[in-house]
């Protein structure tokens, strides 16, 4: 049997030929760079301005190829908006009052970066490559709350389960549009074998009895559970079309529904025990590499290089090098002392940033899962505190923290004017028309606000297609010998993979700078 007989004769030819070598397996794999970022036998000097991600990853790949990188991390701890905040957690943000995380021991919520999409796969062969053990982030939990406040109609001011406003909306739209096939309102368009076809599909997907009818159905749950008793269980009602009409759930609010969202299809993955275990695993391969409690004070190009000034512990430093990578958010980036070019110090001044916060709510007992079936996954609501996050893991547990609001835009921006307990109150009085037992059952709270967060001062960049011709290019490509990563020079903002993707970008663009590659 010849290699060819032996591929097309099995139904698996895919696999058989991944396994004869004969297709490369899918992209995102280790970076294959030639190593030697050495010149004169002698390594290269990069400096890294930030820890987080994409500076991480940077230092990680250009050590591997031999240069010689140190990262200036102004925080104590690395990572920049991969977050966790557990019990001890400190911050104090720009103009506020500071906070002590007082969670028990095991309990946390990720305050930045919170879900990993299945297809960002440079997120996941890092986690791979470093030995992040990653479990299931339920991102669409059908059994979780909607709450239109405010409303008018019968539905206006009550919660009600996703499935229920799924399953109805589908059997609606399915029963109107099967009614207008019988009507022959669109013969033009399809033949009638298209027609019926198509007819089925929509008895399906709403759900419809044999006269194309929607009558509800068992996908939206039941009054009485089947079990063992002497009935199959009893269904629940399904509301009024033009009651769901008038709900207030058609708000765009209301739309960023999990299944539709690319980013948000499962499956979704989180870190076990906190998203910070990714840099975590990134800091341990970069020993000795991080100056902490360093904040940059300048960024001056030189006849060789770079060098930046810098403070650590308070004593003015400085350091320099043959390149520098940028990743400093642009909101921080704006405001420092530097040679960069005027197009990098306009995108600094006019690339918007994401107002967005979150808070973390302790609870003394897991009532959304004792009571109310709800495992992970998102409700939503047109209220300041948009979404409730119900947390993916220590289900069954004793205590548990949900995250109270996540918002954004105005929102985030009116609830991040509140003090610290007035958040706490908001989170807690508009949160309790959803879960009436959070009075009784609360313990205590951790909030913040990304753009009063010292060194980000925002979430994330916010491109739209004016700003993104405008400025973007500037950033993704080097400013003499000064390179920038991040998600803000990225097409993929707000994400980890957005980081990682700029972090290989420039390793190559250097490495290629540098003489040590033909870029392709
Ligand atoms: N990537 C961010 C999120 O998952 C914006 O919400």
């Amino acid at each position: 049997m010849t290699r060819r007989d032996f591929i097309q004769s099995t139904s698996t030819a895919y696999a058989s030929m991944m396994a004869w070598g004969l297709l490369k397996p899918a992209p995102a794999e280790a970076f294959a760079l030639p190593p030697n970022g050495t010149q004169d036998g002698k390594a290269r000097k990069v400096i890294i301005l930030g820890a987080g991600l994409a500076g991480l990853a940077t230092a990680y790949e250009l050590g591997k190829l031999g240069y010689d990188c140190t990262l200036l991390e102004a925080r104590s701890r690395s990572g920049g908006r991969v977050w966790t905040v557990r019990g001890g957690t400190k911050e104090t943000e720009l103009g506020g009052t500071g906070q002590t995380c007082r969670f028990e021991d095991g309990l946390y919520f990720n305050g930045g970066a919170a879900r990993i999409p299945h297809h960002h796969q440079l997120t996941m062969h890092y986690c791979r490559e470093l030995g992040v053990p990653l479990e299931i982030f339920n991102g669409a939990n059908e059994a979780a709350w909607l709450y239109n406040d405010g409303g008018t109609g019968p539905l206006a001011n009550k919660r009600m389960r996703i499935k229920e406003y799924h399953n109805d909306m589908r059997g609606y739209t399915s029963e109107l549009l099967a009614k207008a096939f019988d009507q022959s309102a669109l013969d033009q368009q399809l033949t009638k074998e298209d027609v019926e076809k198509l007819v089925d599909f929509l008895k399906n997907e709403g759900d419809l009895n044999t006269a194309k009818l929607y009558k509800g159905t068992n996908r939206r749950g039941y009054k009485i559970e089947p079990g063992a008793g002497p009935v199959a269980g009893e269904l629940t009602d399904p509301y009024g079309l033009t009651d769901l009409l008038h709900s207030g759930f058609m708000q765009p609010v209301f739309y960023n529904v999990g299944e539709y969202t690319y980013e948000q299809q499962a499956t979704l993955l989180q870190p076990v025990g906190g998203m910070d275990a990714i840099p975590k695993a990134f800091e341990k391969k970069l020993t000795g590499k991080i100056l902490f409690n360093a904040p940059v004070k300048e960024l001056r190009k030189t006849e060789t290089g770079v060098r930046v000034v810098y403070t650590q512990n308070g004593k003015p430093a400085e350091i320099t090098g043959e390149f520098c990578v940028c990743t400093l958010p642009l909101p921080v980036l704006k405001n420092l002392e530097s040679d960069l070019s005027g197009t990098v110090k306009r995108a600094a001044d006019f690339v918007p940033y994401m107002k967005t916060g979150k808070i973390g709510l302790q609870f003394k007992r897991r009532f959304w899962e004792e009571e109310e079936g709800i495992y992970g996954g998102i409700s939503r609501t047109n209220m300041d505190i948009n979404q409730i996050w119900y947390p993916s893991f220590g289900f069954m547990g004793k205590k548990g923290v949900l995250i109270g609001y996540y918002n954004f835009y105005s929102r985030a921006e009116a609830v991040a004017n509140l003090p610290i307990s007035g958040r706490e109150k908001l989170a807690l009085e508009q949160g309790g028309k959803i879960h009436p037992q959070y009075t009784q059952a609360f313990d205590n709270s951790f909030s913040l606000a990304w753009h009063k967060i010292p060194y980000n001062e925002g979430g994330w960049a916010l491109y739209d297609d004016a700003i993104r011709r405008k400025y973007y290019a500037a950033l993704t490509e080097p400013d003499g010998n000064i390179y920038f990563a991040g998600e803000h020079t990225t097409y993929l903002t707000a994400w980890m993979a957005g980081a990682l993707t700029s972090a290989r970008r420039t390793v190559e663009a250097i490495h290629a700078r540098a003489g040590q590659y033909t870029k392709k």
